[in-house]
């Protein structure tokens, strides 16, 4: 059994897509053993306790320093004892201790194809509204394993979506959701469990159906 950590700050449809995924049969032997969010207030939350599954909300601003941060946010998944940390939306900055926990062992989720419309300050909204600023024709979302640098990790699904000549940041970043983000993540989460990702430098080989590989 693959046990998921998925760390939350907002609504948590990407949450909700893996739960789905889970329950739909999707994803088999994956199971979410705790919910982490950055905020009290998170949907998210809401959505975790609708399904049952245990969640905690762990806030940077109780702890003064990001190594004390880091460390009740380490502690917290290692009682849970996860083996893929899933960010879907957390907005709080984690640090070294933490990714050094988890090596090759957290993924996340961007709303645009990186390298576009990433890196710091890049969240929500934002990077929808810089691509339709910036004029691309097609945009998506990506998943990638997480590393020190903001959304620079190894790539290992990136899905487009074309942007529409009325488009709002609003509707462009709901499509990318729906038609992008809600997909590729569960799609992602399903190939570790399958031990299918090959991290090789900055990149990732995705191995053949397990039963092809030799
Ligand atoms: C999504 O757009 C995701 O790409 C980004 O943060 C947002 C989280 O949305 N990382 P939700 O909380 O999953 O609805």
């Amino acid at each position: 059994m693959l046990r998921l950590g998925v760390m939350v700050s907002g609504g948590g449809t990407n949450l909700q897509a893996i739960i789905d995924s889970i329950e739909s049969g999707y994803l088999v032997n994956c199971s979410i053993v705790t919910v982490v969010s950055s905020r009290k207030d998170a949907y998210a939350l809401v959505r975790a306790e609708k399904h049952g599954i245990p969640s905690v909300c762990i806030r940077r601003k109780d702890y003064d320093t990001l190594e004390e941060y880091d460390e009740a946010l380490v502690s917290h998944l290692k009682k849970y004892k996860v083996d893929l940390v899933v960010m879907a939306g957390f907005l709080s900055i984690v640090g070294e201790r933490f990714i050094n926990e988890f090596p090759s062992r957290i993924i996340n989720i961007h709303p645009s194809l990186i390298p576009s419309f990433c890196g710091k300050g890049y969240y929500g909204i934002i990077p929808h509204k810089a691509a339709l600023e910036y004029g691309v024709k097609v945009t998506g979302a990506t998943v990638h394993f997480v590393t020190l640098e903001a959304d620079s990790g190894p790539i290992i699904l990136q899905k487009a979506v074309y942007v529409k000549e009325d488009d709002t940041p609003e509707t462009l970043q709901k499509r990318v959701m729906e038609e992008a983000e809600w997909k590729i993540l569960p799609e992602a989460i399903k190939l570790f469990s399958q031990g299918r990702l090959a991290v090789e430098g900055r990149k990732v080989r995705i191995l053949k159906e397990e039963s092809d590989i030799c």
